[in-house]
């Protein structure tokens, strides 16, 4: 349980009060590398904020900045998340597109999750769990249940699992994240956006490029939540032209 939470915080720094309260009272019997994340964890404000907001992972306040700027979840939009898992953007997107919203006279969105993980239910959203994003079959299945068949934003907080080798990592999540282009092609509207996570390297023109080919506007973005000592950024690309 220990190791796979260990293996788990990796993608998502985990808030369930479980975890951090097994993890509070000693460290004892844990590598230097696991008593460094326990302790950052312990003191991180981010995770503290995700408990007191029941966020299901620090990552909301990333997508809570990245919108509080740049306005892209307006009630009424429809949104699909990639690598979804635990679900916190999952449940920004819901609330800030008003996807429980059940009054025929205002706008209500739509939020579909996609994770190769299981993501436990949330109140507005609909998930597609055990499915892999880069896939047709989940593509076909998003254009399925989407309203229209069409999204106006595509979110990924995507990653891959991090083999410790910097480069190799890049370069996978820069191949990932270049997958997405193919999703954009069959489920994002004309003028929609994207919001996508990367960890910075050589090869990061090669997306800007990429999406820059579709998109009006390409921009890279480091929001305060994402850790000054990671890698990390964000691409938000804006106004897809159908090819
Ligand atoms: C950092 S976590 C996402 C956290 C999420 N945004 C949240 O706020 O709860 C990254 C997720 O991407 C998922 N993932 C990685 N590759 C994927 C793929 N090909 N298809 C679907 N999900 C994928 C991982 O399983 C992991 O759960
Ligand atoms: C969201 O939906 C609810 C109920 O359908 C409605 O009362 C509310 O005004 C909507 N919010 C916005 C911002 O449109
Ligand atoms: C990461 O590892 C977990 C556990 O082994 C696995 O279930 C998941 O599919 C892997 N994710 C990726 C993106 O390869």
């Amino acid at each position: 349980m220990w190791k796979s939470s260990v293996l788990l915080h990796k993608l998502c720094i985990h808030t369930s009060a479980a975890l951090l309260k097994r993890a509070s009272p000693n460290l004892k019997g844990k590598s230097p590398a696991e008593q460094r994340w326990l302790v950052r964890q312990l003191r991180d404000p981010f995770v503290k904020a995700a408990r007191v907001e029941n966020y299901r992972c620090r990552s909301a306040f990333k997508l809570l900045e990245i919108d509080d700027k740049y306005n892209i979840l307006r009630p009424g939009v429809s949104v699909v998340d990639c690598g979804a898992a635990p679900g916190a953007w999952s449940q920004i997107a819901v609330k800030r597109v008003n996807a429980t919203g059940e009054s025929p006279d205002h706008p209500c969105g739509a939020v579909i999750g996609v994770d190769l993980l299981h993501i436990s239910p949330l109140d507005g959203a609909r998930f597609l769990p055990n499915q892999d994003i880069t896939s047709p079959a989940t593509h076909a299945e998003l254009q399925r249940l989407l309203p229209g068949g069409l999204a106006d934003v595509i979110l990924s907080d995507m990653a891959p699992n991090a083999s410790g080798f910097r480069e190799m990592d890049h370069e996978r999540m820069i191949s990932m994240c270049l997958t997405l282009l193919d999703l954009a092609d069959k489920v994002l509207k004309p003028g929609g956006c994207l919001v996508c996570k990367f960890w910075d390297g050589g090869l990061s023109w090669k997306l800007q490029q990429g999406l820059a080919e579709v998109f009006k506007e390409v921009k890279p973005i480091k929001p305060k939540a994402s850790r000054k000592d990671s890698a990390e950024l964000f691409f938000l690309a804006k106004s897809f032209k159908k090819r």
